[in-house]
């Protein structure tokens, strides 16, 4: 095939983005374009960008600033912005930033060789329209940003759960699910390529559900099936909805070894009021009871999870509630954000960002604070065990030091000359970090 022009991708925001950067490598090397590592020798650049919180947002507006210089240094190059914020901001985009020669939504990836033979000419190029039942189940993404170890597997788009402070169900459309045949296919290959872990990946994976001739598959028994393609392949998933954790997917985890003891459940808030108002539909006790369950069959099991500071209407006694949450569970580790207004959302349109930025700022530290006690503490649990890692390369710290994962995703840094990058080997921990576990190769 002649790939004869340089693409070069910059990926921000979550798994599915990057999953998404490889799936428009993917569908533009049909197109002659091949992926380059660095901005400076490329034709096209597209930016896959994300609109969760407005952080997230404000990066992308800087780095287009950034590439003005480059584009007046090489007027033939052309840049595009794809992904979530060019859903939700295409006509902002084209208005501020003159560099944005294209605009593509997450579902109009298959019309990027058209958008590119139109701006070729000399015109600007758009398309945002939202699908129902694109999975890009039939493109086979180049893995173009890997290790050669880990991948990620897109089973299902969108999401409809509409928590009220979030703005994905816009920018990402209905919920649709990937026929599982092809996942199957896609995550065989991969192991046959060398591959030996994969991550599934969905805004709420519990929700696949998949219905073909009277047949029909549920995530449980999808992730049992991609489990079984051999025992040397570790299977995770992310992220999963803790209204809808079912006994029948801890079950499935409990009976394949191989399916990762590490479970992400987003619980947001410790308060079941504040729950309510994000319209999570679940209580603070239906969330300690789906830890129960995980705990009662899983008893090895990471759990970690993503909490918001200062949503609308939050008290003190309501952060109170998520502090004592955090200790109760007590999460490994954890992703955590203030609360940042999405236009559009339902929080935005019904209630009142009154939370003080102050005391939204003084919540966040507090419970990050906490988190990294939580975490240590749960690594130095960890002193004196002995884990089978996944060996991913040499750590970045030390050539001397090798580094990988256990099951439970931890990272874990060792010293060993005869460990190999896609191996398994066991490590006996001897000390740790908050973030890592240090230890030596045992035999
Ligand atoms: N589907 C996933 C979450 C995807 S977004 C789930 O429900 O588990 C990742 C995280 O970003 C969310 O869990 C939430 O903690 C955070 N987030 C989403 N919208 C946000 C907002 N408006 N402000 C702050 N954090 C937000
Ligand atoms: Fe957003 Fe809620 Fe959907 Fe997660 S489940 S993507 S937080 S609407
Ligand atoms: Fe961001 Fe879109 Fe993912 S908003 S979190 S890139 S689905």
């Amino acid at each position: 095939m002649k790939t004869d022009k340089k693409l070069f991708i910059e990926t921000y925001g979550c798994q599915m983005n990057f999953s998404d950067s490889e799936i428009v490598a993917s569908i533009l090397s049909e197109n002659d374009f091949s992926t380059v590592d660095e901005a400076s020798s490329a034709d096209l650049i597209l930016i896959n960008t994300c609109s969760v919180r407005d952080k997230a947002e404000q990066r992308v507006w800087k780095r287009l600033k950034e590439l003005r210089a480059m584009k007046k240094k090489n007027p033939n190059l052309k840049i595009g912005v794809i992904g979530c914020m060019a859903e939700r901001l295409k006509d902002q985009l084209f208005e501020t930033e003159a560099v944005v020669d294209l605009v593509a939504g997450p579902d109009a990836y298959r019309d990027l060789p058209s958008l590119i033979d139109a701006i070729t000419s000399g015109q600007r190029a758009a398309n945002i329209q939202l699908s129902i039942e694109e999975t890009y189940e039939d493109v086979e993404p180049v893995r173009y940003d890997s290790n050669g170890i880990s991948a990620f597997i897109s089973i299902m788009r969108g999401c409809e759960n509409f928590c009220s402070y979030c703005v994905v169900p816009f920018t990402r459309g209905k919920e649709r699910s990937r026929n599982p045949e092809t996942i199957l296919n896609e995550a065989e290959r991969l192991f046959n390529e060398g591959y030996r872990e994969i991550t599934l990946l969905g805004q709420n994976v519990n929700s696949y559900h998949w219905e073909q001739d009277g047949d029909s598959m549920d995530f449980p028994r999808l992730l049992a099936s991609v489990a079984e393609i051999n025992p040397l392949l570790r299977v995770r998933f992310t992220t999963s909805h803790p209204k809808d954790l079912s006994d029948k997917l801890i079950e499935t985890i409990s009976l394949h070894p191989n399916i990762c003891r590490s479970i992400h459940l987003a619980v947001q808030s410790g308060s079941t009021s504040v729950l309510e108002q994000m319209n999570r539909k679940y209580t603070r006790e239906w969330y300690m009871n789906r830890i129960s369950a995980i705990k009662a069959l899983l008893p090895d099991c990471a759990i970690s999870t993503d909490i918001i500071a200062g949503f609308c209407g939050e008290t003190d006694k309501d952060h109170q509630q998520t502090l004592s949450l955090m200790e109760w569970v007590p999460f490994d580790y954890a992703f955590m954000f203030k609360y940042s207004v999405r236009s559009g959302t339902i929080a935005e349109k019904k209630f009142t960002d009154d939370v003080p930025e102050a005391v939204k700022a003084e919540r966040l530290k507090e419970i990050i604070s906490l988190q990294q006690k939580l975490s240590l503490r749960s690594n130095k649990k960890d002193i004196g065990k002995v884990f089978e890692v996944l060996v991913e390369g040499v750590s970045k710290k030390s050539v001397h030091s090798m580094m990988g994962r256990n099951s439970q995703n931890k990272v874990v840094v060792f010293e060993s000359s005869t460990s190999k990058p896609g191996e398994y080997t066991l490590v006996k921990i001897t000390s740790c970090t908050p973030a890592t576990l240090i230890g030596e190769h045992v035999n």
